[in-house]
C-alpha cells in the first residue's frame, strides 16, 4: 500500500474520537500579517455549480454553511451559522475563507503525529463554535460542507490558471473530506507545478490577519465603551444580537447561552481582535483603531458563554490543560471567575452512527 492509501484507510477506520482528542481539532492557526499580495482566489459564481449528483452535494454544503440552523438540535446547539465568522458564504478574504482553508489540510501535527483532515477541522467548529455535536465522517452533512469548500477552491484555481472552461473534477466522498494538501490530490499539471503541497496552506487571505501586539494592555473597561458606541446597535447591549419577528437570529449573539463556547477559537482575545479589526462593524470593516479592536475583543470575551466541552468538573485543571493562550477562562474578572457559571455545552445527544 502506498503512503496515501494507508493514510486514507487509517482515517476511514478510525474509531470515534475520544474527548481527549478534541483539542487537536481546534489548533490555533499560524496567524500572519495581512499580505501585500491581494491576488485572492475568486471562486466561480454559485450559478456555475452543475446540476449533477456531485453538484447537488456542493449546493447542499452551501446551504448548510449559510443556514446552519437547519442542523439545530441535531448538530448545532446555539444560534450561530458558519457564515457568521466565515463571511460572504465563506468567500471573504481575511475572514477565514474556505478557498484558502481547503488546501491547508490534511495538516500534520508533529507533536503527537496526528493528522487533521479538512473534515476534522470542520468537526472542531461544530464542537466549539457551534456548541454542538459534529456530524460523522461519512455523514451527508460533512461530505457536503467539504464538497462546497472543495468546489470554491478548485473553481478558483482553474480560473486563476486560465482554465475557466474546465469543469471542476469530481471527487469521491472519502477524498472530499481529506482536503487538498496531499500529493495525490487531483490538480491539472500546470497548477500542480506552481502550487506544490508545501505552499498550499499559505494562500493570501487565509485566516484572520494578525495584528501587532497592542500598545496598551487590552482593557475591558475601554472595550465596553467601544461596544456601546460601535457594536450594540446590531449585537444589542446584552450581547444577545437581534432576532426577527419570525424568531430567526438576524444579528448573532456574541456571548451567553447561544454564542460560541469557551473552547472556540473566537474566545481567544487575539483571534477575536484579528477578526473584529478586519471584519466589524459589518459593512464598514477596518474602521476601528487596532487598540479599539483589542479592547472590544477583551470586553466581548469577558462574559460567560457555554462551557468548554473538554471541562470535566475542575475549572482550574481545564484552564491549565487547554487554556494557555490569551483568554479569560479561569480568570477572576470583577470577582467572578469566568467559566464557573458557564452555560451548558450542547444539550444534544450524539446521533447514532456519527
Ligand atoms: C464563532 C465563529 C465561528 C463559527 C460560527 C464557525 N467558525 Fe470556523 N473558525 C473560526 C475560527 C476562529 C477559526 C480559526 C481561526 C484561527 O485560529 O485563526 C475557524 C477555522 C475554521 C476552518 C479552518 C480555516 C483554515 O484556514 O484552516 C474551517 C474549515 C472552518 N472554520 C469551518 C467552519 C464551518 C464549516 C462552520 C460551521 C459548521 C464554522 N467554521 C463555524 C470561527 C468560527
Ligand atoms: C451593522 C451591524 C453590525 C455591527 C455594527 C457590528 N456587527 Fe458584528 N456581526 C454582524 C453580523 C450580521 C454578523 C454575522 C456576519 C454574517 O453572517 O455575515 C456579525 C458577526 C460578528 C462576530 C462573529 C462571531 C459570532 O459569534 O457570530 C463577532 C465577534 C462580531 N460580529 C463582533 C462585533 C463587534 C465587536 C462589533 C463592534 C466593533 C460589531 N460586531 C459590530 C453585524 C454587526
Amino acid at each position: 500500500m502506498n503512503h496515501h492509501i494507508t493514510l486514507l484507510a487509517a482515517l476511514l477506520t478510525s474509531a470515534p474520537l475520544a474527548a481527549d482528542t478534541l483539542p487537536d481539532r481546534q489548533t490555533e492557526l499560524p496567524a500572519v500579517a495581512k499580505k501585500a499580495n491581494t491576488d485572492y482566489l475568486t471562486p466561480r459564481p454559485l450559478t456555475a455549480i452543475p446540476d449533477t449528483e456531485f453538484g447537488r452535494k456542493v449546493k447542499y454544503g452551501y446551504s448548510l454553511f449559510v443556514d446552519s440552523q437547519q442542523m439545530r438540535g441535531r448538530y448545532v446547539g446555539n444560534e450561530q451559522n458558519c457564515v457568521n465568522c466565515h463571511m460572504q458564504a465563506g468567500m471573504k478574504a481575511n475572514a477565514a475563507p474556505l478557498w484558502a482553508a481547503y488546501t491547508a489540510y490534511p495538516a500534520y501535527r508533529k507533536k503527537n503525529d496526528k493528522v487533521n483532515t479538512y473534515g476534522e477541522r470542520i468537526q472542531g467548529c461544530f464542537n466549539y463554535s457551534m456548541n454542538g455535536v459534529p456530524p460523522g465522517d461519512s455523514s451527508p452533512e460533512l461530505v457536503a460542507l467539504s464538497a462546497y469548500a472543495y468546489w470554491l477552491t478548485m473553481s478558483g484555481l482553474l480560473n486563476k490558471y486560465g482554465l475557466p472552461e474546465m469543469p471542476v473534477p469530481e471527487l469521491s466522498d472519502a477524498e472530499l473530506i481529506l482536503g487538498g494538501k496531499r500529493e495525490d490530490f487531483v490538480l491539472p499539471a500546470e497548477i500542480a507545478a506552481d502550487f506544490p503541497v508545501s505552499e498550499r496552506g499559505n494562500l493570501a487571505g487565509r485566516g484572520y490577519p494578525k495584528l501587532p501586539s497592542p500598545a496598551q494592555e487590552p482593557s475591558i473597561a475601554r472595550g465596553a465603551q467601544v461596544y456601546k458606541t460601535t457594536c450594540a446597535v446590531c449585537h444589542a447591549n446584552d450581547g444577545q444580537g437581534i432576532k426577527g419577528a419570525d424568531g430567526a437570529q438576524y444579528f448573532p449573539p456574541l456571548w451567553g447561552k447561544d454564542a460560541f463556547n469557551w473552547g472556540a477559537g473566537m474566545h481567544r482575545i487575539n483571534t477575536a481582535a484579528y477578526f473584529i479589526y478586519e471584519n466589524m462593524p459589518l459593512g464598514k470593516s477596518v474602521q476601528l483603531t487596532e487598540q479599539q479592536a483589542w479592547d472590544v475583543a477583551a470586553y466581548m470575551n469577558s462574559h460567560e458563554r457555554p462551557q468548554d466541552p473538554r471541562y470535566r468538573g475542575d475549572l482550574d485543571a481545564n484552564d491549565q490543560r487547554y487554556h494557555k493562550h490569551q483568554g479569560y477562562y479561569g480568570d477572576a474578572i470583577d470577582g467572578h471567575k469566568l467559566g464557573s457559571r458557564a452555560y451548558p455545552t450542547a444539550t444534544i445527544e450524539p446521533q447514532p452512527g456519527t
